[in-house]
């Protein structure tokens, strides 16, 4: 019996394998039996945090949503709305709301704050995206792969783009769950080095990871392929020097003729042009919407057995 109560997910390397396998799970008895587990209100009395110190449509209100149809309630504690960075430090907003709060989930620019965070607070943290991870994505991708792929086993993900955060999370979910993943990037936008560690030494008994710099040769034969912005919250200052060493990263039909005839096209969004062409995103292989739906049932999951 899977038992999560009481810890945090600020990366996936927290969880193994059957524990992503059980969240994976009991995502799908949300999507399917929303209206029963509404009726048990799980989360009744519990009220979640949620720091955020950069924009968000799905995950601010996947979360809350969740919070709300759970029986709990959740703060939105924005840039703007709380002491912290301004007249307040991180450990002493983690105490306090670590005396007030079941939960926190918080999106962050350095991901030592969400371990700090969890350090001492002393209650469960969720990572909602830092500069390092984002884990909430990845498990709503393999949710979304699984319903499409009936597998996660021996699939091939094509990622196209850039090697930070939402890469990294896909990363980890792919070798924990046995799949093969291509990641095809501009010179010097590679995956960290740590994350590219961290998934060879799990690789003997899982997915494996290679690295590539030709998106055709990611491409060739894949089951499903990724592609996240160009340019990352914060970077906009980078916007010109990336989108020009960004510019054969394009997914478009002819990168996509690679593929398998079948795939499937996935996105976190939001979503820019110069990432992918609208014959893409949004054409009959692109799952991009279920995707962004199953934020909301993977993140009541993880709410409802976290808390
Ligand atoms: N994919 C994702 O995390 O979207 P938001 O930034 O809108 O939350
Ligand atoms: N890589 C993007 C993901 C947004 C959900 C960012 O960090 O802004």
């Amino acid at each position: 019996m899977i038992n999560l109560k009481g810890r945090s997910i600020l990366t996936l390397k927290d969880l193994t394998k059957s524990e992503i396998r059980f969240l994976l799970d009991e995502s799908l008895e949300f999507k399917k039996n929303r209206n029963k587990i509404i009726k048990t209100q799980p989360l009744l009395g519990k009220t979640l945090g949620m720091i955020f110190q950069k924009r968000s449509t799905r995950t601010r209100v996947s979360t809350e949503t969740a919070m709300v149809e759970l029986g709990g309630h959740a703060l939105f504690l924005g840039k703007d709305d709380i002491q912290l960075g301004v007249n307040e430090s991180l450990y002493d907003t983690a105490k306090v709301l670590g005396r007030m709060v079941s939960g926190i989930l918080a999106r962050v620019f350095n991901h030592e704050d969400v371990v700090a965070l969890a350090k001492y607070s002393g209650i469960p943290v969720i990572n909602a995206l830092s500069d390092q991870y984002h884990p909430l994505q990845a498990l709503a991708d393999l949710l979304t792969i699984e319903e499409h792929l009936g597998r996660l086993e021996g699939i091939k993900i094509a990622w196209i783009g850039d090697g930070n955060n939402v890469c990294h999370s896909l990363m980890v979910a792919a070798v924990k769950m046995g799949i093969n993943m291509s990641i095809a990037t501009p010179e010097g936008y590679e995956p960290d080095p740590d994350v590219i560690s961290y998934c060879r030494g799990l690789q003997s008994q899982s997915g494996q990871i290679s690295l590539t710099y030709d998106p055709f040769q990611s491409v060739k034969g894949a089951n499903v392929v990724v592609t996240d912005t160009f340019i990352s919250m914060g970077q906009e200052e980078q916007a010109k020097e990336k989108l020009e060493k960004f510019k054969a990263f394009q997914v478009n039909s002819s990168l996509t003729s690679y593929a398998k005839s079948d795939f499937i096209f996935m996105h976190c969004l939001p979503r820019h042009k110069e990432e992918v062409t609208d014959e893409v995103i949004y054409g009959p292989n692109s799952v991009v919407f279920d995707e962004a739906e199953n934020r909301l049932h993977t993140v009541a999951a993880v709410l409802k057995n976290l808390l």
